[in-house]
């Protein structure tokens, strides 16, 4: 077991769990895929479903999750959760008892989305401003969906300051949903670093329900840091598992005391070629460069060759030039 003591990793078997966050426009199906297949992650989430005032149509919860096909995991039989971002209680809980009938193994309801738009019409993280109504809706879910399915809830530290933390938790507390993912920044911080771990040690103090620490894990020192400062062994991780795309690997390699084993750019630079791939196979081929030039924005950041074959590649939007770029990219290396 873990008592924070970097110092003893080598000598203890460290436990840590790793979901893969939900990220729109960038974690779809597809990228579930590879990142599962890579990666030992306990679950994903989908991009958020957004419900206004009405049950949605079947169509659409096998488009923001094709794996409901397959009995809900990606193929490398990683569990897929369905997340919900809405602000009607009876809303919320018929579209999560529909996502439910539709074989989802869990349902996440999103009080953490900071976009204008969700947060205009009351969705999204504005709802932590309303710790009452995170109660009901992620109550109202609860009891619409078989008590076997798990339902959680993932929040933010709250909207435009944390002092209403340990009332959101305590509401919380009070609806029982199976976890809480906690990013620990606010919604008025964003993205900003650094991430407030600390803050959700004061959550858990307050609940015995489960809490996952998310929050600007890049690397596996990260990764310990957070759950040392958090308290946590189940952590979330989101922009890091694109950056590096086997970083949970590494994490459960260091908390095993087994030697690392990254993947080298070759490795990653057919990762990006099969991704490509696999986007042709789905969707309309014209929209399959941008998300490759996506992934190679966050490999970037720790790949110096992802930066030299975005330059490289960035202006080409026809599929089959930029497929053949890539490709001889990867011969080349
Ligand atoms: C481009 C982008 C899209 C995101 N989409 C979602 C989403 O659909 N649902 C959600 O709950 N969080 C979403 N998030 C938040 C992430 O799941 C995560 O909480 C946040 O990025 C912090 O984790 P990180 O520091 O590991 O990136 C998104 C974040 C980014 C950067």
């Amino acid at each position: 077991m873990y008592h924070g003591d970097l110092s003893c990793i080598g000598c203890f078997i460290v436990t840590i769990s790793l979901m893969l966050a939900p990220m729109e426009g960038v974690i779809d199906h597809t990228m579930r895929a590879m990142l599962t297949r890579d990666n030992d992650y306990e679950r994903c989430v989908t991009e958020f479903l957004r419900v206004t005032d009405r049950l949605l149509p079947e169509r659409v919860f096998f488009a923001i999750c094709p794996e409901l096909k397959q009995g809900g995991t990606t193929p490398s039989e990683t569990p897929v959760y369905v997340q919900i971002l809405g602000s009607d209680p009876h809303i919320v809980a018929l579209n999560a008892k529909r996502a439910a009938e539709l074989g989802a193994l869990g349902i996440d309801l999103n009080f953490g989305c900071p976009a204008k738009t969700v947060n205009r019409s009351r969705g999204g993280a504005s709802l932590l401003r309303t710790p009452q109504l995170v109660k009901d809706i992620v109550r109202a879910a609860r009891d619409a969906v078989p008590g076997h399915i798990p339902v959680t809830a993932k929040i933010r530290l709250g909207y435009d300051h944390d002092e209403g933390l340990l009332e959101l938790i305590e509401q919380l507390d009070q609806a029982q949903p199976t976890e809480i993912t906690i990013h620990a920044r606010t919604k008025a911080q964003g993205y900003r670093p650094p991430a407030h771990w600390h803050k959700i040690a004061q959550a858990r103090h307050q609940t015995s329900i489960p809490i996952i620490a998310n929050g600007e894990i890049w690397s596996t020192e990260d990764a310990l840091a957070c759950s040392e400062a958090s308290g946590c062994q189940r952590l979330m991780i989101a922009r890091g598992a694109l950056m590096r795309p086997e970083l949970a690997r590494l994490i459960h390699q260091r908390c095993q005391g087994l030697p690392e084993t990254p993947l080298n750019w070759s490795e990653i630079a057919l990762r990006l070629c099969l991704f490509f791939e696999q986007q042709g196979l789905h969707y309309d081929a014209k929209y399959t460069p941008s998300p490759v030039k996506q992934w190679l924005v966050y490999l970037k950041h720790y790949h110096a060759p992802a930066a030299r074959l975005f330059e490289q590649l960035k202006r080409i939007t026809d599929p089959q030039h930029f497929g053949e770029a890539l490709w001889a990219h990867y011969r080349s290396t």
